[in-house]
C-alpha cells in the first residue's frame, strides 16, 4: 500500500500549496501595491548535456550511439565522403563537448539558424554538411541517408532538455581571441619545429597514426574555418599543444597559425558566393563579394569531385558577381 501512502501524501501537500497560493492571492488582493507577482525565487539546476552513459537503450539510443561512432571514426565509418585525415572528433574533441573547441552540445537546439556565410537560414543537415566538405575536405552526405539522421541523432541527445535556441550560459563556437594580431610565418615555423612537429610532422602530415593533417592534401580545405587566421589562431591558443593546451601565448597562437595556414591545402569551389551580404570577417582567407584577403592565398589543391564538395545553397540566396 505504499503507492497509495505516497498518493495521499501527494494529495496534502498539493492541498496544502493550493491553500498556500490562495492565501497568497487573498494577501495581494487586499495589498496590491506590497505583492509582486513571482513569490519565492525557485533554485534551476544549470543545464548540462547528458553523459554516454545516459543514452537510452532503445531504437534511438542504437541510432545516437551509431552517429557518435561516425563522429569518432569519420574516415574509417564513410571513406567516399571523409577523404581527408581528420574526423569530426579532431576539432570537436571530447565528442563535441569541449567548451573550445568549438562545442556542439546545443548546436541541434540551436538550428535552424542564419549564418552570415552562407546568407541564408540553413538547416542543421546543411551545417553539418559544411563540415564535411570544408573542415574535412570530403564529400557532402546526402540529407536523407541513415548515416545523416545517426549524426543528427547524436547531436540532438548532446542537446537534450536545452530550450530552442540555446542558452545564453552555454558558449557556441569559438571564442574570439581578445585581440587580433599579426602572425609571423618565420616565428610560427620555429615554434612549430619546437612544439608541434613530434606529432603533426615536419610535413604538417601528422607523424603519428591517428593525428590529423595540418595541411596539404589530406588536411582541411581553405573553405574552412580554421584556415581564417584569427579562427586558427582561437583554436591552437586554447586547445594545442594536444599534451599542454594552455601554454602558448597569444602571439604565439597567431604566428602557429599563420605558418599553418600559409601552406598548400584542398580548394573549396564555390568559396567566392561565400558572405553573399558583402560582410566577410577580416580573416577569411579568399576573396569575396567585397573582401580582399589580408594575406596571399597559399596554393590550393584541386577537388577530385568538385561536385560532391559543395552544398547547394538554399532557394533564398541569390548569387550575384562576387
Ligand atoms: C577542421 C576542423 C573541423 C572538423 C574536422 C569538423 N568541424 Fe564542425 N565545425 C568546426 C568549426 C570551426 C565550426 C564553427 C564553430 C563556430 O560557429 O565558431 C564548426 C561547426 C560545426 C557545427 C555547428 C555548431 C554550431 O554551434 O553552430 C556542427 C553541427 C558541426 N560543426 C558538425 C561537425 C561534424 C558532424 C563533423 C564531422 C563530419 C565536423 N563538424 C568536423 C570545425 C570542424
Ligand atoms: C601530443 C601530440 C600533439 C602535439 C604536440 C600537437 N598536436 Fe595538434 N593535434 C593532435 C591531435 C591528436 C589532434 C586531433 C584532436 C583529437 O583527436 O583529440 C590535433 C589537432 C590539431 C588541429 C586541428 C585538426 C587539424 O588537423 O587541423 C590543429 C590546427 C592542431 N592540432 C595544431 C597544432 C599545433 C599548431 C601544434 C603545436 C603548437 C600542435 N597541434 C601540437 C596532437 C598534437
Amino acid at each position: 500500500m505504499r503507492g497509495s501512502a505516497n498518493g495521499a501524501f501527494a494529495v496534502t501537500s498539493q492541498t496544502m500549496r493550493s491553500a498556500k497560493i490562495a492565501l497568497s492571492a487573498l494577501l495581494c488582493a487586499a495589498l496590491v501595491a506590497a505583492c509582486d507577482s513571482g513569490s519565492e525565487p525557485v533554485a534551476v539546476a544549470a543545464w548540462a548535456p547528458p553523459a554516454e552513459s545516459e543514452i537510452p537503450a532503445d531504437s534511438f539510443g542504437a541510432s545516437v550511439r551509431r552517429g557518435l561512432a561516425l563522429l569518432r571514426f569519420t574516415p574509417e565509418s564513410l571513406p567516399a565522403y571523409a577523404t581527408s585525415s581528420l574526423r569530426c572528433t579532431s576539432c570537436h574533441q571530447f565528442d563535441g563537448r569541449k567548451e573550445s573547441a568549438p562545442p556542439l552540445i546545443t548546436a541541434h537546439a540551436r538550428y535552424p539558424r542564419y549564418l552570415d556565410r552562407t546568407g541564408a537560414v540553413v538547416s542543421i543537415q546543411d551545417r553539418v554538411n559544411y563540415c564535411f566538405t570544408r573542415s574535412l575536405a570530403g564529400n557532402a552526405l546526402p540529407g536523407n541517408s541513415r548515416e545523416m539522421s545517426d549524426i543528427i541523432a547524436y547531436l540532438a541527445f548532446l542537446s537534450r532538455g536545452a530550450p530552442v535556441g540555446g542558452l545564453p550560459s552555454v558558449p557556441t563556437g569559438m571564442a574570439p581571441m581578445a585581440e587580433m594580431l599579426v602572425g609571423d610565418t618565420t616565428r610560427g615555423r620555429e615554434l612549430f619545429t619546437a612544439t608541434c612537429v613530434t606529432c603533426h610532422g615536419v610535413d604538417g602530415a601528422g607523424a603519428i597514426l591517428g593525428v590529423p593533417a595540418l595541411w596539404g592534401a589530406q588536411s582541411y580545405s581553405i573553405g574552412a574555418s580554421m584556415a581564417r587566421h584569427e579562427r586558427g589562431a582561437a583554436f591552437i591558443f586554447r586547445n594545442m599543444p594536444q599534451d599542454k593546451p594552455g601554454s602558448l601565448t597569444a602571439q604565439d597562437a597567431f604566428d602557429l597559425s599563420a605558418y599553418v595556414n600559409s601552406h598548400e591545402r584542398p580548394d573549396s569551389p564555390g568559396k567566392e558566393f561565400d558572405f553573399p551580404g558583402g560582410d566577410a570577417p577580416a580573416d577569411v582567407p579568399y576573396a569575396t563579394r567585397g573582401h580582399t584577403p589580408p594575406r596571399p592565398t597559399p596554393r590550393l589543391l584541386p577537388r577530385a569531385n568538385p561536385d560532391g564538395a559543395t552544398v547547394p545553397a538554399p532557394p533564398s540566396v541569390r548569387r550575384g558577381a562576387p
